[in-house]
C-alpha cells in the first residue's frame, strides 16, 4: 500500500537540529496554525512584515471571508500548483513539538536559476529565543546541500529589525532597496524593502548537528538532477 510520503514527496520532508524541526504544512497542522496566527505575529514597535496583512484579517473559521478562509486558499493553492517550473513549500516550525512559525521556500525556474525565495514567521511568544535564525539556517542550509542551489534571496520592510539580525547572522548580504507597495488593514501604501542574498560562501551554518530526511524523492519531483 502507497503512503501519502509515496504520492506527495514533499510529505516526506524532514529537516531538524536541536529542539526545531521543519515539515511540508499538512492539513492536520492547520487548527493548531490558525490559533498560532490568532494569537499575534507582529511585534510593537515593529513595521507590518508581510505584502498584505492576511494575518490582521478578521478572525472568522468557517466564514466565506476573513482568516483562514483567504490564507486556507493560499496555503493549498501552493500544493495544487507545485510544479518543478514553479513551486512553493510552507515549511511548518516546530520547536519541541509544538508549532511556532512557518519557513517557506520557493523557486521560479529553478534548474535553471539555481535560487530560491525565503520568508518566514513566528508567533509572537515564541520570538526572540533562536528559533527565527536557526529555521533560517536549516532552509537556507537544505537549499545549498540538498537542492544545490547557488543563491537563496529574502527581503524585509526596512525598520524590521528583527528580520534584519536574522539576515545578517545567517550570512545575508544587502542586495539592494527598492519601493514595494503593502495591503495593510489601513489601505495601501509604499514602503522600503531591503533586498538581501546569501550565498555558500558567506552562509553561517547552525551550531548543532542537522539531520534531512526525504530529499531525495523531493528532487526527483523537482527534476533535480545530480
Ligand atoms: C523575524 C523573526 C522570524 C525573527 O525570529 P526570532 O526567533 O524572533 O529571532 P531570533 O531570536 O533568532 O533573533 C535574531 C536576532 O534578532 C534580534 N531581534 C529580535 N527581535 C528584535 C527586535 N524587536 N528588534 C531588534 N532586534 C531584534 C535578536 O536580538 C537576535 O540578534 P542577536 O542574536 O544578535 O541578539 C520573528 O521575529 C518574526 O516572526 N517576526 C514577525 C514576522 C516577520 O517579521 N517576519 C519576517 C518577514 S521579512
Amino acid at each position: 500500500m502507497l503512503t501519502l510520503e509515496d504520492v506527495f514527496p514533499p510529505f516526506a520532508l524532514r529537516i531538524s537540529s536541536g529542539p526545531v524541526e521543519l515539515r511540508v504544512l499538512r492539513d492536520d497542522d492547520l487548527p493548531e496554525l490558525v490559533e498560532l496566527v490568532r494569537s499575534g505575529i507582529q511585534a510593537p514597535g515593529l513595521p507590518m512584515p508581510f505584502l498584505t496583512a492576511w494575518h490582521e484579517e478578521p478572525f472568522a473559521p468557517g466564514a466565506p471571508d476573513g482568516f483562514p478562509t483567504a490564507s486556507l486558499r493560499w496555503w493549498w493553492t501552493q500544493r495544487a500548483t507545485f510544479a518543478p517550473a514553479e513551486w512553493s513549500l510552507a515549511l511548518v516550525v516546530r520547536r519541541e513539538g509544538v508549532l511556532v512559525g512557518v519557513q517557506d521556500v520557493q523557486a521560479k525556474d529553478f534548474v535553471h536559476t539555481r535560487r530560491v525565495l525565503t520568508g518566514s514567521w513566528l508567533g509572537r511568544a515564541h520570538q526572540g529565543v533562536g528559533t527565527g535564525t536557526l529555521m533560517r539556517q536549516l532552509v537556507v542550509g537544505f537549499a545549498f546541500d540538498e537542492l544545490d542551489a547557488e543563491q537563496c534571496e529574502s527581503g524585509y520592510v526596512v525598520g524590521n529589525h528583527a528580520s534584519a539580525a536574522v539576515s545578517r547572522k545567517v550570512g545575508y548580504v544587502d542586495n539592494g532597496r527598492r519601493r514595494i507597495a503593502q495591503h495593510t488593514r489601513q489601505g495601501t501604501v509604499g514602503v522600503d524593502e531591503q533586498r538581501v542574498v546569501v550565498t555558500p560562501a558567506t552562509f553561517v551554518r547552525p551550531e548543532g548537528q542537522v539531520s534531512v530526511e526525504g530529499a531525495e524523492p523531493l528532487r526527483r519531483l523537482l527534476g533535480i538532477d545530480r
